[in-house]
């Protein structure tokens, strides 16, 4: 399927479930339950805790065969689907090359390799430019291994120092080439003279989850300096400002795109890392936690939308209700005469675990949403490069279980 065709029919399945993907069940609860099919509900509060584990991992299991619930699952995994990229083997490489990287960065340097090399012997590009590098793993494995010339810039100098120090430790092989560490902070005016000096037509730009808006900065920049190419991994979309960094491309704008708000960016940003029985478990009661936290807010304080509060550790979640709640109330700055039992007694009743099991299945439901988000908001940005001249790919990298946020897009700048 082309990307015009793949955004349309994102655009039309989406649209139908809008009032899901775009508020967060907590919002004006319980209205925000009705937008959920109670037929949906039903089907899956008949199902097992491994049963409804395989639904939250976007699998269809017997019990929903036949069902309007299936056929929204289906549609979803159809129509976010994208290429996986072509299978380039791997280059060997012993393991002292990886020396301190962890699992997922090496899995996602071993799969960029080979089609950065690729690229690298049809558009001759002179270095990579690494945005957003870090310490500059995949500088480092690219020109010491590879020979391909690399530039990690970061705006964080700490890392790069950490970086930098440790290229000596690393063995080189023959016709290695060098790394340089560039600290800059990509796209801000004061550094624009220096950035320059190495964001050029002969040089390759490489993102490796650039954070929310530095992707667009990025995309921006390699068709201002007409660079010969890229290929670009966003993440955290969720800080993105949904007025003015999106919609990128006319084809969306004219075509009366779907608009995003922070739930929905929160959503394509949370979704589809794959999960263990152990993670689904915890996240249903980090869920149940929150929600019921909503509840007493509801009930004792008038509040009718999400409050937003901090992450806790994981412990605390096995541990009583009235622990959680107290650090929350506290976190707020919300004075109460309630004791621990108060608190316990809540979480307990029946009718509050009712409510609780409701709004988690609505997640579920929810839940199945967000990489179809992710795939209409990238499209955009593909059909955008698209537009400005360039032959653009959008395809999947890594494996989902080692690194989610998977979505390599690759633009060459057309001859
Ligand atoms: C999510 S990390 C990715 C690091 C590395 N690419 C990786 O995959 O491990 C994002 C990096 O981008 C850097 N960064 C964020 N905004 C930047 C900017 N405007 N200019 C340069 N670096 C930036 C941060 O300092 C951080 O090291």
């Amino acid at each position: 399927m082309n990307m015009k065709s793949q955004a349309q029919e994102l655009q039309t399945y989406l649209s139908q479930y809008t009032l899901m993907w775009n508020d967060e069940i907590m919002n004006d609860y319980p209205e925000s339950i009705s937008k959920y099919p109670r037929d949906w509900l039903n089907l899956l509060d008949n199902l097992s805790e491994s049963e409804l584990y395989a639904v939250d991992c976007k699998q269809v299991v017997e019990k929903i065969k036949d069902s309007t619930l299936e056929k929204f699952m289906n549609q979803a995994i159809e129509l976010s689907k994208l290429p996986v990229i072509k299978e380039i083997p791997e280059i060997p490489l012993e393991d002292w090359a990886f020396n301190g990287v962890k699992k997922k960065k090496r899995h996602e340097i071993q799969k960029i390799v080979p089609v950065l090399k690729n690229i690298k012997d049809i558009k001759n590009f002179e270095y990579v430019v690494d945005i957003g590098g870090g310490v500059g793993h995949l500088s480092r494995v690219l020109s010491h291994y590879h020979c391909i010339p690399s530039i990690s810039l970061d705006r964080d100098p700490h890392f790069q120092k950490i970086g930098f120090e440790r290229l000596s430790k690393y063995r080189k092989i023959e016709g290695s080439r060098d790394v340089r560490f560039v600290n800059i902070a990509f796209g801000e005016k004061a550094d624009e003279e220096n950035l320059k000096n190495i964001f050029m037509p002969k040089a390759f730009s490489l993102g490796l989850h650039t954070c929310g808006p530095l992707s667009n900065v990025v995309i921006q920049k390699s068709i201002d300096y007409k660079i010969t190419g890229l290929l670009n991994f966003g993440c955290c979309y969720h800080r993105l400002n949904p007025e003015t960094d999106y919609p990128l491309s006319n084809y969306y704008k004219e075509n009366h795109f779907l608009k995003f708000n922070l739930f929905s960016l929160c959503l394509a940003t949370r979704s589809h890392a794959e999960m263990s029985f152990s993670d689904y478990r915890t996240k249903e009661r980090v869920k149940s936690y929150r929600y019921a936290l909503h509840l007493f807010l509801m009930t004792y304080f008038n509040n009718k939308f999400c409050t937003e509060v901090g992450e806790c550790h994981v412990r605390t979640y096995w541990e009583p209700f009235a622990n959680y709640i107290k650090n929350k109330l506290t976190e707020l700055n919300i004075e109460h005469t309630f004791t621990d039992e108060d608190f316990n007694l809540f979480y307990e009743d029946p009718k509050i675990q009712k409510k609780l099991r409701v709004m988690w299945l609505c997640n579920i439901i929810r839940w199945q949403l967000g990489r179809v988000l992710e795939v209409y908001l990238l499209l955009d940005r593909c059909l955008y490069l698209e537009e400005q001249g360039f032959e653009v790919k959008i395809e999947q990298y890594f494996q989902e279980a080692l690194s989610p946020r998977n979505i390599g897009i690759l633009a060459l700048l057309k001859n």
